[in-house]
């Protein structure tokens, strides 16, 4: 059959990558993809993957069977609704479902209502009433704009001052109409834990669990990102953990099936923080993790193809997950300046040797292909070098020995990605 993927990061090349796998993949399209997926699939560069019908047009022009949607922006766009409605299958959320991450006020909303363990909240679009409220709570706090800011919407505020400026910043437009409304919720502590699960007809089959590392630089400091690498599975998460947050994710599945007008069909995403007081969900996700995937389905063994139709179709009863009895450690290598501003059309060099490796696989973020057939660097962050091994150490060590193959000017990575879980629990305390 044919499919098409919308989204161009690492991600998405690992979503493309695993459908090709599949012997029932014939042909494979990404819009708009990247110097990866080019590699792979068919990159189509025109196609507006948030124009639901221009997006719809081309499944019909390609006699495409799957439609799979990889970031955000698409869902809230609300794609899965026009190609549903033309009776399209398709991976991925409408918009109503989409809403769990498009509007934190929602996601809240759905968390208490269906009492899913989370961090205590106001939601307002009164400012004083945010002051107010950060007042009488105090500090540690946190402030969030309510819709999408890509990630940059979040301020864990140490001192009152900061949690007050975060609000004033918010109101006054920093996030545009996202900051409209604020959330701000009470500071959790502990290490985090990304839950993914395959949801569709009310039902949810969890993926192993993974961790991402959000801060630019070692030791987990410096300005969040998008996520400088991953692993999984999760090393400290505890049998009850574990226990607590998946079902956690089944009874937010049932509750979409009660609530929504339409069947969630596609990834839910539980950003967990693992308290004192059990897993607590900092947000839900209506897509998978990018870093997380990269690090999860190459340790998928079913066929992606046949989870991604009977998650599209509502066929929930016929999901097989099979996983490798593998580590997996992901290392993001970004561009100079990344987070901030950051160069782009710097020649990469050693991308062959490190695909080589044993179990390393090389997923492109932000790269293109020049006129000249080098590929260069397109994006802040660049590649994603991800290997496999039969403990996490080994994992761990081969994907470092990886980018060290790898180079292009400016080249910047984390280089302890895995360190504090193979320190242990304590190194969060
Ligand atoms: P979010 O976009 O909601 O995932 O937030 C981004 C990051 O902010 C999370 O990955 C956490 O590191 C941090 N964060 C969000 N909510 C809280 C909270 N209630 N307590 C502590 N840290 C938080
Ligand atoms: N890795 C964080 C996210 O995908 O939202």
């Amino acid at each position: 059959m044919n499919i098409l993927v919308l989204g161009s990061g690492g991600r998405e090349h690992a979503i493309t990558w695993a459908l090709k796998k599949s012997p029932k993949t014939e042909e494979l399209f990404v819009a708009p993809g990247n110097g990866g997926t080019a590699l792979i699939a068919e990159n189509v560069g025109g196609l507006d993957a948030e124009d639901g019908q221009a997006v719809l047009d081309f499944v019909q022009e390609n006699d495409i069977a799957l439609v799979v949607i990889g970031p955000e922006a698409p869902l809230v766009a609300g794609v899965a609704d026009v190609l549903r409605g033309a009776g399209v299958p398709v991976f991925g959320p409408d918009s109503q479902g989409a809403q769990l991450e498009g509007s934190k006020t929602f996601c809240k909303e759905f968390m208490m209502r269906n009492n899913l363990p989370t961090a205590e909240y106001l939601s307002t679009d009164d400012e004083a009433a945010a002051h107010a409220y950060i007042d009488k709570m105090g500090a540690p706090i946190v402030v969030k704009a309510d819709g999408l800011a890509a990630g940059k919407g979040v301020v864990v505020a140490q001192t009152v001052e900061e949690a007050h400026a975060a609000v004033t910043s918010c109101f006054e437009g920093a996030f545009g109409k996202a900051g409209n409304t604020v959330v701000i919720e009470e500071c959790l502590t502990g290490p985090e834990c990304s839950m993914l699960a395959f949801v569709s007809a009310g039902k949810a089959y969890c993926m192993a669990p993974s961790q991402d590392h959000k801060r630019a630089y070692d030791g987990d400091e410096g300005p969040n990102t998008g996520g400088m690498g991953a692993y999984s599975p999760v090393p400290i998460v505890t049998d009850d953990e574990l226990e607590t947050m998946i079902d956690v994710m089944s009874r937010a599945a049932a509750a979409t099936a009660d609530e929504f007008d339409y069947d969630y069909r596609g990834v839910l995403y539980g950003g967990f923080m693992l308290t004192p007081a059990g897993p607590k969900l900092l947000e839900y996700n209506a897509r998978f993790g990018d870093p997380e995937t990269q690090v999860v389905l190459p340790r998928l063994e079913s066929d992606l193809v046949d989870v991604m139709m009977a998650v599209a179709e509502g066929r929930p009863d016929e999901i097989e997950l099979e996983w490798a009895d593998k580590w997996a450690v992901t290392v993001v290598l970004a561009s100079a300046g990344y987070p901030g501003s950051y160069e782009k059309g710097k020649v990469i060099t050693g991308l062959d040797a490190a695909n080589a490796l044993e179990d390393v696989t090389v997923f492109h973020a932000g790269t293109a292909v020049d006129d000249e057939g080098n590929v260069v660097t397109a994006g802040g962050r660049v590649l994603n070098v991800t290997a496999m091994g039969d403990t996490f150490q080994a994992a761990r060590e081969r994907a470092y020995e990886a980018c060290a193959l790898i180079d292009f000017e400016g080249k910047q990575n984390r280089t302890d990605i895995g360190l504090r879980a193979i320190r242990g629990r304590d190194s969060w305390a």
